[in-house]
Order: C-alpha cells, then sequence, then structure tokens
C-alpha cells in the first residue's frame, strides 16, 4: 500500500506541465492577437490604474510591474497556467518536505532553516545547529578575545556566492574589526594575493563545502593549511573551521570544529545553514537572526499571498511569458546600491543551475525554453557599458531595477542622483524616443556632414522595451533576506510551471569528469590517446615542457 507520501508525489507527477494546459493554448492565441503588437505606452493611456492595479506589496519588497508587456487578459491567463500546472500543490509539497527533488530522492526544505523555532521540518536540529554557528560566530566577534581580524571563505558555488553577496550588501553592519575574504577559484591568482599580506594568526579560515569534495576547495583549502603551517601558523584547531554535511571529511583533513547541515539544503539555497557563517561572522547573531526573518517573512507570502497579489509567482509567471512566448532568452538584474554588486552572480546561479534545463522532472526532452541567460551589473555603472544594447539592440531583454529608498550612507547628493538614473532608465525603455522626435533635437557632437534623418534614425529609441522595479525601503538584513527568498520562490514557479526538476545540477557532473580524466594528460609525457584533435592540440600547447 502506497504512504501519503508517495501518493502525493504522484499527483505531483502526474500534473500537467505547462505546455499541456488549456491555457498555454489560449496564451498563445492570446499572444498573437494582443502580445505580439502589444504597446507599453497605449496600455497606460488605456488603463487609467495600470500602476495601482500592477504594483504589490509584498514583505520588505514593493514591485512595479506595470511597465511590464502585460494585458488584464495575459494576467488572467497565467494565473490560470499556474493553477493548471497545480503550483499550489507543487509549493505546499516543497514546504512540507516530501521529496520533490526527485533525482536524488532529497526533500527541498531551505525554507525549514528559517522557521521559527517550534515551526517548519526538524525544527530542533536546525536551531540546534543556529545556535551553536551563532554562539561561535560571536566568541570570533570578540576580536580582543579572539585575535582574529581576518576571515577567509575558501568554497566555491553555492558555498561562496551567497556569503559573498550578502557581507559587502550588508557592510553598514560588518564588525569593524574584521576583513573578509573570499576564494574560489582553482586558481593561485585567486588565494596568492589575499594570503599575501595576512598573519596566520590573526586569521581565520572557513572551508566551506557541502560535500567536501569539491576539487577547488579542497585545492585552495590545502594551500591555505601548507601556507599556514610555513607562516608559522600554530593551532589549526582555532584557525580552520568547516561548515559541511560531510563532518568526517573535514575531521579527516583536520578541522575539529564543525558545523553541520543537511542533504535537503541545495547549495545554491544553503546561505541560510552553516554555510552562512561568515555573514554571521560579519553581522552578529541579531543580525543573522533578522536576515533569516526577513526571508521566513517572504516564505509566508509565497505560501499564503493569493496569486494575484503574490510576487514570487507572478515573477515566475512573467519569466515563462517573456521566455515562451516572447522568445526573449536574457534578463538583465540591475541592482541600483552598489552593496549588490555580486546580486547578479548570485543569481545566475540561483536561476541558472536551478532551470537551466532540458528534459522535465520524467526525463521526457522540453519542447520549449527554460532559464533565460541572468545577467547584470549594478546601476549606473552598466549605464555606461551595455546597455547601449538595453536601448538600441536587435534584442528585447526586460530589466529588473532593484532600487532602495534609503541609503546606508549619509553622504549629500549623491542618493537622489543615483535614484533618479534608476527611474530615467525604465522610463526611457519603455518611452523610446521616434525619428521625428530625435529629428527635432539638437546633437551638437553629430557629424557636420550628415543628413538630418540619417542622425535622426540613430538617435531614435524603439521603447516598449518592459522593465520590472523593485524597491527596498532600505537595505538591511532582514530586507536582504526578503529579497533573496524572492528570488529563490520565483525560481520555484517558473521551474514548476516548466515541469522541471529545479533541485538538481547534473549538468556540471560531465566537466567535473573529464577534467579527472585530463589532469594527469597534461603533464609532460602524458598520455594523449583518444582524445580528440583539439584538446589533444591544445594540451601540447599548453604543457610547460
Ligand atoms: O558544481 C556545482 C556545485 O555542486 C554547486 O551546486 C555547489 O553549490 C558547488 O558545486 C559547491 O559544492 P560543495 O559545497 O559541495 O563544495
Amino acid at each position: 500500500m502506497n504512504s501519503p507520501q508517495d501518493n502525493l508525489m504522484q499527483r505531483i507527477a502526474a500534473l500537467p506541465r505547462c505546455d499541456r494546459t488549456d491555457a498555454w493554448h489560449a496564451l498563445k492565441a492570446h499572444y498573437e492577437t494582443h502580445g505580439r503588437g502589444f504597446d507599453l505606452r497605449g496600455a497606460f493611456v488605456r488603463q487609467r490604474d495600470r500602476f495601482e492595479t500592477l504594483s504589490v506589496q509584498a514583505p520588505e519588497v514593493y514591485a512595479d510591474l506595470s511597465k511590464n508587456l502585460l494585458d488584464p487578459q495575459t494576467l488572467q491567463l497565467l494565473l490560470a497556467l499556474a493553477r493548471e500546472c497545480g503550483i499550489q500543490e507543487r509549493r505546499n509539497a516543497m514546504f512540507d518536505g516530501h521529496a520533490i527533488n526527485v533525482t536524488e530522492g532529497r526533500s527541498v526544505l531551505h525554507t525549514a532553516l528559517r522557521a521559527p523555532r517550534g515551526q517548519g521540518c526538524f525544527s530542533d536540529d536546525v536551531h540546534r545547529e543556529l545556535d551553536a554557528m551563532l554562539a561561535y560566530a560571536e566568541t570570533v566577534r570578540d576580536t580582543a578575545a579572539s585575535g582574529i581580524r581576518h576571515v577567509v571563505n575558501i568554497g566555491i558555488g553555492g558555498s561562496d556566492l551567497g556569503p559573498q553577496m550578502v557581507v559587502p550588501a550588508l557592510d553598514a553592519w560588518v564588525h569593524p574589526g574584521l576583513n573578509f575574504h573570499f576564494v574560489s577559484n582553482v586558481d593561485g591568482h585567486d588565494i596568492g594575493p589575499v594570503l599575501r599580506g595576512l598573519d596566520p594568526q590573526e586569521t581565520l579560515f572557513v572551508i566551506a563545502s557541502k560535500t567536501f569534495t569539491t576539487q577547488e576547495t579542497m585545492a585552495n583549502a590545502h594551500a591555505a593549511k601548507d601556507w599556514f603551517d610555513a607562516n608559522g601558523g600554530t593551532d589549526i584547531a582555532r584557525h580552520f573551521v568547516a561548515t559541511t554535511t560531510n563532518v568526517e571529511a573535514a575531521a579527516q583533513f583536520g578541522i575539529t570544529t564543525t558545523f553541520g547541515f543537511w542533504d535537503w539544503v541545495g547549495g545554491r539555497y544553503s546561505l541560510w545553514s552553516a554555510i552562512g557563517l561568515p555573514i554571521a561572522l560579519a553581522i552578529g547573531a541579531g543580525n543573522f537572526r533578522a536576515l533569516l526573518a526577513g526571508a521566513h517573512a517572504m516564505d509566508r507570502h509565497f505560501a499564503q499571498a493569493p496569486a494575484a497579489q503574490n510576487l514570487p509567482l507572478l515573477l515566475g509567471l512573467l519569466d515563462v511569458w517573456y521566455r515562451n512566448f516572447h522568445g526573449f532568452t536574457s534578463r538583465s538584474v540591475a541592482p541600483y546600491h552598489q552593496g549588490l554588486k555580486r546580486l547578479p552572480a548570485y543569481l545566475q546561479q540561483l536561476e541558472m543551475e536551478s532551470n537551466g534545463k532540458c528534459v522535465d522532472a520524467a526525463g521526457e526532452p522540453l519542447p520549449f525554453g527554460t532559464s533565460p541567460v541572468v545577467w547584470g551589473e549594478p546601476g549606473t555603472n552598466g549605464q555606461h557599458a551595455y546597455f547601449q544594447m538595453l536601448h538600441q539592440g536587435t534584442d528585447v531583454i526586460p530589466v529588473e531595477f532593484i532600487l532602495v529608498k534609503t541609503p546606508s550612507h549619509s553622504l549629500p547628493d549623491l542618493h537622489a542622483k543615483l535614484l533618479a538614473n534608476g527611474l530615467a532608465q525604465s522610463q526611457a525603455l519603455m518611452r523610446g524616443k521616434s525619428a521625428a522626435e530625435a529629428l527635432n533635437e539638437k546633437a551638437p557632437t553629430a557629424a557636420r556632414d550628415l543628413d538630418a534623418l540619417t542622425l535622426a534614425k540613430h538617435r531614435s529609441f524603439p521603447g516598449n522595451r518592459p522593465s520590472t522595479t523593485l524597491i527596498l525601503d532600505q537595505l538591511t538584513p532582514r530586507s536582504l533576506g526578503a529579497l533573496i527568498a524572492l528570488y529563490e520562490h520565483r525560481v520555484f514557479a517558473s521551474g514548476a510551471l516548466w515541469g522541471i526538476n529545479s533541485f538538481d545540477q547534473w549538468g556540471v557532473e560531465l566537466g567535473k569528469a573529464l577534467c579527472v580524466d585530463l589532469l594527469p594528460r597534461l603533464a609532460t609525457g602524458g598520455d594523449l590517446d583518444g582524445l580528440d584533435a583539439s584538446t589533444a592540440g591544445l594540451i601540447q600547447r599548453l604543457r610547460s615542457a
């Protein structure tokens, strides 16, 4: 007899994939009649309450969706798509700890890491480990007693990008006596400059690896240990700490202080676990708890808000609308806050490792596109680089602006300029400029002998380019927690609509295996048998002798 868990998983497996629903077909037809030629400027004229109707207040995050290529009917059909795909049931299965990561037979419970004590799955285990990790962080933060001045996190992917993104984002909360360094690449040019100038007795190395087998992290951890020994470091137990699910491997490495987590925490969803130790060291226990609380508030919103007001769901639906109906292949993220400079890199792993798949959960090839390319830079820097392409390039690329109302600095003048820039870019993308308008403008830097009409064509903008604007009142531990959780759930929503398993990453395996094969071949005299001519030729060119 099947257990209730098996029954639920069977029901979920039987839920239709997005392209097998009535709503999908209705959306296809609607796109042909109203989507392809949709004009944002006209929509604002026709729909007087467009801004009010298409803005959502989620915990800590306000979102203006009104500059997207959406009409009321599109939205209704997308919501119908969510219903037909059983998003609610799939979401509940995740929160309740069912093994929705079907290819690895695992639950997906990063939400349990931020549930208050006594709530959520595995609460006792979660809070025991959290309390221990935070208590340890406080002992290190007592720098007079600990003597620690530098923290070096050695990890890669999910064991690096979260802390590396959050620590600078929360700079205003960071312990002034501690300096943070992040080493990820298996390239001496990464760890080398970090170690230069450090004093082993003032340094704490955090070896962060869920598996404790990742080649890059293990190589860098050994390099750090060798450097520590060679430079007179003593008391490894005080200067090396591990965050991992593989406590035995950490012990074999010689690390005795270890904070653990569980296989139901995916690497790219792990900053809320012991992997967040550098964050806790930077901002302290109270602020780390506020980060968790912000994420939990977004979890509740995703679990409870009605679909039409559910921000992660709406963003996931927009992703599907743009990717599968408009055919847009990328999305740009522009955080107008320098502290969020690593957010695009963090989101690249979160979104593209989760949803960059070409088969559905049952292994069937997908006949439609999945994860868009996610990329970006903080504003205003991006404006002076690739925004040219966003405004006048041949591809339409939806942009996500992230604005923060109140800065964490008190320098005069700068913040209003920053905000005005962000708003102007989203306005320009939407408004565009016709050749007729350009014709009436002066262009003092234009070539004198160029005829006016040709010049106007170069100076016109198609406009009607979509963007979303997210606003945080301030970038705090709580609001950042909510923002990250918003993106996590948006990825869940689009992945669930596409019918894929967003929680495995088999696509990283082949390259890893081939690397193991190639490493000995690269050595002088190494065997090149069986290699393709390109790889063999490149190896010969790269060999030192
Ligand atoms: O190679 C991909 C990956 O497995 C990511 O999913 C993960 O975040 C990263 O490597 C690091 O893995 P680990 O934490 O086990 O070292």
